[in-house]
């Protein structure tokens, strides 16, 4: 069956055979195909198993094989199955290939690959060995050198890892460039570009003095988008510094951005490849939330030169080893620099909207999975966003300086190893004294654990109890290790609950849990470890309202009994902007939920189910904004409600329609009560200010353009002209979209020319041609699919490009649940065609549309039918790739 992937299991990891010390690469880019040659100095691994030598290579055209010089004769050597086997290989030994390859044709954009301005690479996870013969496992590590040959005039930029050493001209207007890594690295981590670029260079002198380069490379014309890059990148490495004591270890610090590319951004040593999208900003073309990821992914990138490419992994079952580690660090980076609070609320909504859905389906797997099939579908929420709030929980449960002795042990241990999980654990257990074995059951299983609290108040003793409980979600994962002969011993998690305790007026309680002999603070991290845990507070004189996971401290479902009164209050007081947000969170998704039973009963537009409380309580959240310092853009984040796709977790059976009227009749009701407070915030908050995407002016921004939201719901002619003249007047991207998003919503004539004429301002820069394709991918209007449809076929979109794919058909399927689940099966029959066109082209890019249908199971039998229907279809397609293969097969189980 050439549609079921073979599985690959971490339990048969076995160190490599041989071992390459240095590697010499020879690429000459001619029109139509590259000769790359490669030199490859090899020994037997000491450590290795007696096995035969065997690299991998993948589309390559065998030119000429040598070893030691000599050429090797068809019975000395077998390429078959993506593997190059040479059936005798002695102790230490130099292995010489040449192969062809033809990036112009790549377009899975793995390996070498060709986009508008010349030839970039993307070797992580096993691209390298689509650009040469080699052991292709990031536990060979290698000194690499690289010698790149161009035409002078298409391609005058001659980039690759680490130092320039030496570059020249050749016949026929050629020129050539050798680069040299110093320090060896997995071949994942290799990188180099042939193209046609602009470079802004500027310099970070380390703390102990090293002077870095530090060079952004853009598309010709676009110089004027680099100044937040490069100043994002000085920001991290002068972080990295004081917190962690990390510095930049090269002389040359190189990001290259490409428009063609499937991820973020990748770490490449000393010569980081970027997606065009977290590299150019401009106030005209950039939005707050750009500038902010743009932030957040250069540091990302550059905090991997230490977690993940100093250390790395072992194999690709620790993605998470780098991964969590480095988003956790990004994290941090983002709470120092940006608001804390909004950086957190934000983490936390997107932990809740992509890696709880994640968990509790067909896909579901512990941050260090046991199997896969296709490795590039691992790069999920769970290993990136869960995989960083077990390290966050690490954090909690030893503090901050246990924490960093920790790091700094890791590094002293491991500098220069690939290793895994356990190393990194048993470096902080070591460094902090605390025993983490328990803690390790968060690598290991899969599924969000729910805990169940409750709470007893004893007036006579005066003691205030709370009873923990942790359930654990069944999930497919624990089946299909069954099945694979690996069941999984399951167990209660050990983590931190960070609590506090409100008294009526809101105050902080003093915290003295039963035998200490005084109250240590109001703000208290307690360690659950059993299935269940009761904790006894004493000195309590009446009952409190309980704060429970502050800044959320542990990835949970948290199930507690809380009164509307009790959300009320904690909107109110609590000091922990977290859980303030969190409380307003609950609140609205108790509400939406009544309402949703309301529209099935076809009540719902009476709004009875909309409690008066809810919006005093939203009246005065609004107030607040002005008078409390940092407020407004906390504000905003209350103001956004519970999106459809986290209510639909919260139904046994999804009704998509019914979630949809809900949400909208809530934010129309809020809208109407609300609409003076709306209004004057909105004209209070105008800054005439020079733009700038900081946090004070950017949080302004957010509530004003929440506001104006708000007031487009109201069916006024007042209110449209006032988002018109928003868009009319806007003096930034930010303003101009957030308006734009809210006229893509509204059935009236000047959404047809507000939407042409963004487009033709704008139509020479893709970033923003993306922006105007998810508005109108993300739109409510009835007809929105048949428009996707047709912008398809638009002279803007290209579905070779992936941002184009993003924004228009993962948007769609992600982002517009209405139309996407409609029960005409229409939206599932879209993203099916879309998969299947892609999929030869692209099998990453069609394997991520093809997760949105991961939640299928939880609808009602008619959606059932549909999306059964195109998932059918899609694994019937011959010669499906593994990426697709594997997600729709796990889907349809
Ligand atoms: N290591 C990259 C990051 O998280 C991820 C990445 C970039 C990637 N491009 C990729 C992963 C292509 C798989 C395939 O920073
Ligand atoms: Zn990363």
């Amino acid at each position: 069956m050439s549609n079921t992937p073979s599985t690959i299991y971490l339990k048969d990891y076995t160190p490599p055979a041989y071992l390459v010390d240095s590697v010499a690469l020879d690429i000459a880019i001619h029109v139509g195909f590259a000769f790359v040659s490669s030199r490859l100095t090899m020994r037997r691994n000491p450590a290795g198993a007696d096995a035969a030598l065997v690299l991998n290579g993948e589309d390559l055209q065998l030119e000429s094989l040598k070893l030691d010089g000599r050429t090797l004769g068809a019975n000395d050597f077998l390429y078959a199955d993506d593997l190059l086997t040479i059936h005798q290989a002695p102790e230490a030994f130099l292995l010489e290939t040449v192969v062809r390859i033809e990036p112009d044709q790549n377009t899975q954009l793995s390996g070498l690959y060709r986009s508008k301005d010349g030839y970039f690479t993307q070797c992580e996870a096993q691209g390298f060995r689509r650009i040469t013969f080699y052991p292709d496992r990031p536990d060979v590590l290698a000194k690499f050198e690289c010698t790149l040959h161009a035409d002078k005039t298409a391609f005058p930029i001659l980039l690759a890892n680490g130092n320039p050493v030496a570059s020249g001209s050749e016949d026929d207007n050629r020129h050539w460039a050798t680069w040299e890594d110093p320090f060896a690295k997995p071949a994942y981590l290799f990188a180099c570009v042939a193209a046609k670029l602009d470079v802004i260079e500027d310099h970070y002198v380390t703390s102990s003095g090293r002077r870095v380069r530090c060079a952004v490379y853009v598309e010709p014309g676009k110089l004027d988008q680099c100044d937040h890059a490069i100043a994002a990148l000085k920001k991290s490495m002068k972080w990295d510094e004081d917190v962690f004591g990390l510095e930049m270890d090269l002389d040359h610090y190189m990001i290259v951005a490409v428009g063609d590319f499937n991820m973020g951004a990748m770490e490449n040593k000393g010569l980081n490849i970027f997606n065009t999208k977290y590299v150019l900003a401009r106030p005209d073309t950039a939005t707050d939330t750009d500038y902010q990821n743009i932030d957040r992914v250069v540091a990302h990138e550059y905090f991997h030169n230490w977690t993940g490419n100093r250390v790395t992994c072992r194999d690709w079952f620790q993605l998470s080893l780098k991964e969590g580690l480095t988003v956790f660090r990004d994290q941090q980076f983002g709470m120092d620099v940006h608001s804390a609070g909004v950086t957190r609320i934000q983490e936390v909504r997107t932990l809740r909207a992509a890696q709880f859905p994640e968990d509790a389906g067909p896909m579901a797997h512990p941050i260090r999975p046991e199997s896969y099939a296709e490795i590039n579908n691992f790069y999920t929420a769970t290993v990136y966003e869960k995989g960083a709030e077990v390290i966050r929980m690490i954090h909690t449960l030893i503090g901050k300086d246990a924490f960093r002795k920790g790091m700094d042990l890791y590094f002293a241990r491991h500098d220069g190893q690939a290793v895994t999980c356990e190393d990194f654990v048993a470096a902080m257990q070591d460094a902090s004294g605390l025993d983490l074995t328990q803690f390790k059951r968060w690598y290991s299983q899969a599924g969000t654990p729910r805990l169940v609290v409750r709470s007893r108040f004893d007036a006579a003793t005066r003691r205030y109890t709370l009873e923990v409980e942790q359930v654990f979600a069944h999930t497919p994962y624990e089946d299909r290790m069954a099945a694979d002969g690996l069941p999984q011993a399951r167990g209660p998690y050990h983590l931190p609950i960070v609590l506090g305790l409100l008294d009526a007026d809101g105050r902080e309680l003093p915290l003295q849990l039963v035998g200490e002999s005084n109250a240590t603070g109001s703000q208290r991290t307690l360690q659950l470890r059993e299935a269940q845990q009761t904790f006894i507070f004493e000195n309590i004189d009446a009952e409190p309202v309980p704060s429970l996971l502050r800044g959320f401290s542990a990835p949970v479902v948290l199930d507690y009994p809380y009164s509307t009164a009790d959300l009320v209050h904690l909107m109110a007081y609590d000091r922990d902007a977290v859980n303030r947000w969190e409380a307003g969170q609950r609140l609205a998704t108790d509400i939406l939920l009544a309402g949703v039973t309301a529209f099935q009963q076809g009540t719902g537009e009476t709004t009875g189910w909309i409690p008066q409380d809810y919006i005093l309580a939203m009246a005065r959240l609004l107030g607040a904004a002005f008078v409390e310092g940092g407020g407004p853009a906390l504000v905003a984040e209350a103001l956004v409600l519970p999106s459809e796709n986290v209510l639909a977790e919260q139904m046994g059976v999804v009704d998509p329609d019914a979630i949809h009227a809900a949400r909208l009749a809530l934010r129309r009701t809020l809208a109407r009560e609300l609409r003076e407070p709306l209004l004057a915030a909105y004209f209070e908050l105008k800054d005439e200010a020079p733009y700038s995407p900081e946090g004070a002016q950017a949080g302004k921004r957010a509530l004003r353009n929440a506001c104006l939201g708000y007031l487009a719901e109201l069916n006024e002619l007042s209110a449209q002209a006032l988002v018109i003249g928003h868009f009319e007047t806007a003096g930034n991207m930010t303003d101009s979209i957030a308006a734009l998003a809210a006229v893509a919503n509204l059935d009236i004539p000047a959404r047809h020319a507000l939407l042409d004429s963004f487009y033709s301002k704008w139509r020479d820069e893709a970033l923003v041609v993306d922006k105007w394709l998810q508005v109108q991918a993300t739109s409510r209007l009835p007809g929105t699919t048949q428009d996707v449809r047709a912008l398809m076929a638009h002279e803007s979109f290209d579905i070779r490009n992936p941002n184009k794919v993003y924004s228009l058909l993962r948007a769609f399927c992600a982002a517009n649940p209405q139309h996407f689940h409609a029960a005409d099966g229409s939206g599932y029959k879209l993203a099916a065609d879309v998969i299947l066109q892609l999929d030869p082209l692209n099998p990453q890019v069609a394997s991520r549309i093809a997760r949105t249908f991961d939640r299928w199971k939880k609808f009602d039998p008619v959606r059932q039918r549909q999306a059964r229907a195109q998932l059918e279809r899609i694994r019937a397609q011959e010669n499906l790739s593994s990426d697709v293969a594997e997600v729709v097969g796990k889907a349809l189980d």
